[in-house]
């Protein structure tokens, strides 16, 4: 008697441990988007705010946002959005962080590293939606009055990477509502958002209390970056010298793997193979410390010349997207490779 006792109290107390209220929400599911929480909390809806981009729609801007070009339901093949580049090349579609509040390029490049996912110059499609401001930072330097359209309007930002980044057409209007379509199918869910047991009560109470929702709207609000912000940075005064800073190697082989290798194994995206030969470390390393426009310095902190319209060119790395330190990681992998 005194054992089941026991036993009984024991499961009655874990039972009050793992009751699902104190950690989980009972109106918000987990999969939920927070767009669609931030408009039942009577957030102000974006310019492109889509409600129920269709399925049609939403396939069609997969294909061109993948595969740059897209077939209609009639078998008429549209034609190719860029000769050089999808928008996979530079941007991928999942999400690059584990707390999506922050911005850190090191902690981005270990998320890449840990799920094997490109580490690339643009910022994620996943949560463009949730954004606000878009080619932020010194980007209007590189792109000049094209960024005051874009810069808070999602459709032309889209417009604007097509033709300048992506060194393509301009778009159709179908073919930006259908990209903006796949783009609202990539939007931030509730779980991304990492909340914790008081976050989601709070989100419960003011879905039926309106007196909270400025509140709850501006927690959510805290829990992920509402803009990509853009530092545009030189190369060191001196490429023999470097930044100065101590590369670790192993840190460099990530970036040139998972970035370098994305555009440049077997001339993906670009004439200049690279790939893990000697070859290719020396052909890197030889030019590294000339000021030369092959110089890996060179080609990240100014990417290589674009000609609207008729040529492949490589984008530069913000410092948010990569920081002085992991040049001269790169840089260190290339000269022990070279060495080897
Ligand atoms: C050659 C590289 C490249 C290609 C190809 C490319 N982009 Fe971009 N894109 C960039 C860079 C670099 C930025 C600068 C801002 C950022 O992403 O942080 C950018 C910005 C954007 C932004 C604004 C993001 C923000 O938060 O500021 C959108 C939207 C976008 N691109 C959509 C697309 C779409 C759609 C395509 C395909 C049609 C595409 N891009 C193809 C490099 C590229
Ligand atoms: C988004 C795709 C992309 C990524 C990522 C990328 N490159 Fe490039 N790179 C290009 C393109 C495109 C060119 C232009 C040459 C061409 O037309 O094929 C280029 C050119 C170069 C050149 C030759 C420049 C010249 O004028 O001689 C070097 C060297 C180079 N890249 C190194 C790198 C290194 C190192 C990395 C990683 C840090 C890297 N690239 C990442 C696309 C990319």
């Amino acid at each position: 008697m005194k054992i089941f006792i026991t036993v009984f109290f024991s499961f009655f107390i874990l039972g009050i441990a793992f009751l699902p209220t104190s950690t989980s929400s009972k109106k918000v599911k987990p999969t939920e988007k927070v767009s669609e929480i931030l408009y039942k909390l009577g957030d102000e809806e974006p310019n492109h705010f889509l409600r129920y981009p269709s399925k049609k729609s939403i396939e069609l801007g997969r294909q061109l946002f993948h595969e740059g070009f897209a077939t209609k339901e009639s078998g008429k093949k549209v034609k190719r959005l860029s000769k050089h580049f999808v928008c996979t090349s530079c941007h991928n579609v999942e999400k690059e962080f584990n707390d999506l509040s922050q911005n850190d390029a090191q902690v981005r490049l270990d998320y890449a590293t840990q799920n094997q996912m490109p580490f690339l110059q643009g910022s994620p499609m996943y949560g463009a939606i949730n954004r606000t401001s878009f080619y932020n930072g010194d980007y209007y330097k590189k792109y000049g009055d094209l960024v005051n359209v874009a810069r808070n309007n999602l459709r032309e930002a889209i417009q604007l990477c097509a033709i300048e980044c992506a060194q393509g057409r301009k778009l159709k209007n179908w073919e930006i509502e259908a990209l903006l379509s796949y783009l609202w199918t990539l939007g931030l869910e509730i779980e991304d958002l990492q909340l914790d047991g008081s976050d989601l009560q709070l989100i419960d109470q003011a879905l039926v209390d309106k007196n909270k929702s400025a509140e709850a709207i501006s927690l959510i609000k805290s829990k992920y970056m509402d803009h990509s912000p853009a530092t545009f940075t030189t190369p060191p005064s001196s490429f023999a010298e470097g930044y100065g800073l101590q590369g670790v190697p192993e840190n460099g082989k990530n970036i040139y793997e998972l970035g370098c290798l994305h555009c440049h194994k077997d001339g993906r995206y670009s004439f200049v193979n690279l790939d893990n030969s000697k070859y290719s470390f020396k052909y890197l390393d030889n030019h590294v410390d000339s000021y030369s426009h092959s110089s890996i310095y060179q080609v990240a902190r100014y990417g290589t010349p674009t000609h609207p319209g008729k040529k492949a060119y490589m984008p530069q790395y913000t410092l948010e997207k990569m920081t002085d330190q992991q040049m001269e990681d790169l840089r260190a992998y290339i000269k022990q490779e070279a060495k080897k």
